[in-house]
């Protein structure tokens, strides 16, 4: 059976993590939570990791969304790993919890399983506050992944879920650059719901489907 993926409800699982036991749901209710999942504690590539995601996690906290950490051993290794971490990110404490999964039983049940390696990857899940998944990465165990990247790929998701996503965003796109009106909406639409207006492109279809306009 193929796993959990965008558009399905993340299982409630309850979780043992450094900030206690609780249901998954409930940590995801009200807000957007950014999961995320890595292989072992007291690895090199994890620890730059999760140093980064101390670093970043005012970002995340601007924007009213939750980090929660996942990683294949128990909480006390998890606690003590944690030492180094902020160690290694110089100033930064760790203040989101990190799911334990000693005898990884978690991370099929939430798709963060690498399948060339048939073991654990580095999963990321960005969950909505009804529990579903709106963005999913998976990179295997020797591949980083990209803090800035995380968060663009966030703002997209939380400007085109302001928008009904009647907007999407374009390559590389940044807050405050144009963004392009969805094909679902006609010009006639498009004039009433963006009182800035908006540019088509003039390609040599002339379809006039490449349309930008500014939104906040
Ligand atoms: C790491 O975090 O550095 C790592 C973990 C598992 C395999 C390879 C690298």
């Amino acid at each position: 059976m193929p796993g959990i993926t965008l558009g399905d409800t993340v299982p409630n699982l309850e979780v043992e993590t450094t900030h206690g036991k609780f249901k998954l749901h409930d940590h995801f209710a009200d807000s957007w939570t950014v999961l995320f999942s890595h292989p072992g504690d007291f690895t090199p590539v994890c620890t730059t990791e999760l140093g980064a995601m101390a670093k970043y996690a005012h970002e995340f906290e601007k924007r009213g969304v939750k980090l929660l950490g996942l990683s294949c051993d128990d909480v006390q290794s998890h606690k003590d790993w944690i030492k180094d971490i902020e160690a290694f990110a110089l100033g930064s404490k760790v203040k989101y919890p990190i799911i334990a999964d000693p005898n990884k039983e978690i991370i099929p049940q939430l798709n963060m399983i690498d399948p060339i390696e048939n073991g654990p990857s580095r999963a990321l899940h960005i969950v909505g506050p009804d529990s579903k998944i709106k963005l999913s990465f998976l990179y295997p165990s020797t591949t980083g992944r990209n803090m800035d990247e995380v968060l663009r790929a966030l703002d997209s998701l939380l400007m085109a879920s302001k928008h009904n996503n009647k907007i999407a965003t374009p390559v590389n796109w940044k807050p405050h650059e144009p963004v392009v009106i969805s094909p679902a909406v006609s010009d006639e639409e498009a004039k009433k719901m963006f009182p800035k207006g908006f540019k088509t492109a003039d390609l040599p279809s002339k379809k006039g489907y490449l349309r930008h306009t500014e939104v906040s």
